[in-house]
């Protein structure tokens, strides 16, 4: 068995699936989620709320270097998979609101902001094995990770399971919106100078249009069990 925290990396464009797979993966193997997208919106929700212009580099720059971002156990029982802390104050449904996702992409573009960040989910994820769920963790972040996973699916696929999510909290979502806020963010995501969204060489691409969540968390639970018994 492997000694060292075992990291499962699953990247990924905008909604296909890693979180929810994420936590269904890290609870079947007994491992932590970690969802590094909460800190990207952290900063962007702290920017929003500051005041400070999302075109503002250096000021962003400045946030994500000094603003306290925790990632918690749930510590309120409203289908939440984790709290988010920044500067102790409650922000996990914050940082979901339409403002942060039209605007977190941008911020997520600037290298200083990727760089502060970067030392962040190292020092967290040291913590223990963990799923860390995102857009660059099997290139950038931990390219040494033994199991690299990359969740494709169409936007249209994506767009319609963001409508059912949000509907399924009482929220208002119009396809058409979520669809062309989908591609958007893909565009932003993978034509970015800094670490952009791409599939890392040795990845497992599953593609899940064609799939249900537990057909693509058994097929990764199988593969990381495989990992865990023969890390070669
Ligand atoms: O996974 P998400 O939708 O919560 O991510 C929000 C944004 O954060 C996404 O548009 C790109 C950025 N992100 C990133 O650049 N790198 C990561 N490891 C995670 C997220």
């Amino acid at each position: 068995m492997h000694n060292d925290p075992f990291v499962i990396a699953i990247d990924g464009p905008a909604a296909s699936g890693k979180s929810t797979v994420g936590r269904l993966v890290a609870e079947k193997l007994g491992f932590l989620l970690f969802d590094t997208g909460a800190l990207y919106r952290a900063v962007t929700l702290a920017a929003l709320r500051r005041g400070v212009p999302i075109e503002d580099e250096a000021r962003i720059t400045d946030l994500a270097r000094t603003i306290h971002i925790e990632l918690i156990p749930a510590t309120v029982a409203d289908g939440r998979s984790y709290t988010v802390l920044v500067d102790g104050e409650d922000v996990t449904w914050a940082i979901r609101s339409e403002d942060v996702d039209a605007h977190v992409s941008a911020v997520s573009a600037y290298p200083g902001v990727r760089e502060a960040l970067k030392h962040q989910q190292r020092r967290i994820a040291r913590q223990g094995n963990v799923v860390m769920a995102g857009r660059d963790i099997g290139t950038v972040v931990f390219p040494e990770a033994p199991l690299k996973v990359y969740l494709d699916a169409s936007p249209e696929v994506r767009a319609q399971r963001r409508c059912e999510e949000l509907r399924a909290r009482g929220e208002e979502a119009d396809f058409d919106e979520i669809l062309a806020a989908v591609r958007r963010r893909d565009a932003i995501d993978s034509t970015r100078e800094t670490a952009p969204l791409r599939v890392a060489e040795d990845a497992v691409v599953i593609h899940t249009d064609h799939m249900n969540i537990d057909q693509v968390v058994d097929a990764i639970v199988k593969l990381a069990r495989e990992r865990l018994e023969d890390p070669a």
